[in-house]
């Protein structure tokens, strides 16, 4: 398996992946409104889980999410009723910020740039009305983003009641050090939200095919297997961690954690192709963590 070097982005961003997922985009942008559906309602099941864990509504709190990405829509469904801040290791534009574009062009490359551009016209438009319909939001209060980078320092930027993250800890070469500054910047009583890419599910490689609508073309698990390791391309920096690595880690630094792990019905699709010789090769892996597709880990800093 290639190895990928994390220099000032987290993602690798090749000619024929940045097409591929330009021609994706192009498809999806008509199907903006189902996607964006099916979102809210995970949106929502996090925010009854968050809310559970604080024990009151998640409303006029301060909150934190690290790794928003370009689409905000996690920022902006929660900005409509508190303070969010996004932290990214990407400068991320909202609208045609020149600024941004320029900062982005010598932060993280002529190639992400490009992206970002690309995204915007095909599908962050359709995408971000699609989202403030389903809202009901006639135009969203953006949130205020920061660029940094959480396995470093923690920024100076005061303490949170909820941090939040989606699909980031996998990307992250320091998890560690991400947690304890996590930990530093919640409040007393405050709660970490982190959901996790199991790098062990079927598209835990993250090769671009599989997030663009060719998952299925895919052999199974081809990222763990000897004999099929060579046919993937990560698109991405990936700490390739195991479901006993994320709960050693939460173990140890916030042993009163709680875990959930999302499937999404991947047994149900994947188990029918699953040979006696593929499990055989497959041995290792257990199938909870074949099967489940993000690891959530929710924890609540003490009041004292
Ligand atoms: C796979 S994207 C997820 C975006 C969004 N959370 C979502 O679920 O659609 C990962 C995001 O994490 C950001 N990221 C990666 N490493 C980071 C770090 N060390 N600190 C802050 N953000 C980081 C990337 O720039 C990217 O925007």
């Amino acid at each position: 398996m290639v190895e990928i070097e994390v220099k000032k982005s987290y993602a690798n961003f090749g000619l024929g992946r940045s097409i591929r997922q330009f021609k994706h985009a192009l498809v999806k942008r008509w199907h903006s409104d189902d996607g964006m559906v099916t979102l809210l309602r995970y949106v929502q099941e996090s925010e009854q889980r968050i809310q559970r864990q604080l024990g009151k509504k998640v409303e006029g709190l301060r909150m934190l999410e690290i790794g928003p990405g370009q689409g905000l829509e996690r920022a902006r469904y929660f900005g409509r009723k508190n303070a969010v801040i996004g932290m990214d290791l990407d400068v991320i534009p909202v609208g045609f910020d020149l600024n941004s574009y320029l900062r982005m062009f010598r932060e993280n490359g002529p190639g992400r740039v490009a992206k970002s551009i690309g995204r915007r016209l095909l599908i962050g438009q359709a995408d971000e009305r699609a989202w403030a319909n389903l809202l009901g939001v006639e135009h969203f209060q953006n949130p205020k983003l920061i660029h940094g980078n959480i396995c470093a320092e923690a920024p100076p930027v005061g303490q949170f009641d909820v941090i939040m993250s989606w699909s980031v800890f996998e990307h992250l070469p320091n998890p560690q050090q991400a947690i304890a500054n996590i930990v530093k910047l919640l409040k007393p009583g405050g709660v970490f939200y982190i959901s996790l890419h199991l790098y062990t599910s079927n598209n835990g490689h993250h090769d671009i095919r599989a997030f663009t609508g060719d998952e299925d073309q895919l052999p199974l698990w081809a990222h763990l297997r000897s004999t099929t390791q060579h046919a993937i391309a990560p698109s991405a920096y990936l700490n390739r961690w195991r479901l006993a690595q994320w709960r050693e880690l939460f173990t140890a630094m916030t042993p009163d954690h709680q875990e959930i792990l999302e499937d999404f019905e991947s047994y149900e699709r994947f188990q029918p192709r699953v040979t006696k010789e593929l499990r055989r090769e497959l041995a290792e892996y257990s199938d909870e963590e074949l099967y489940t597709i993000n690891a959530v880990y929710a924890w609540r800093k003490s009041t004292a």
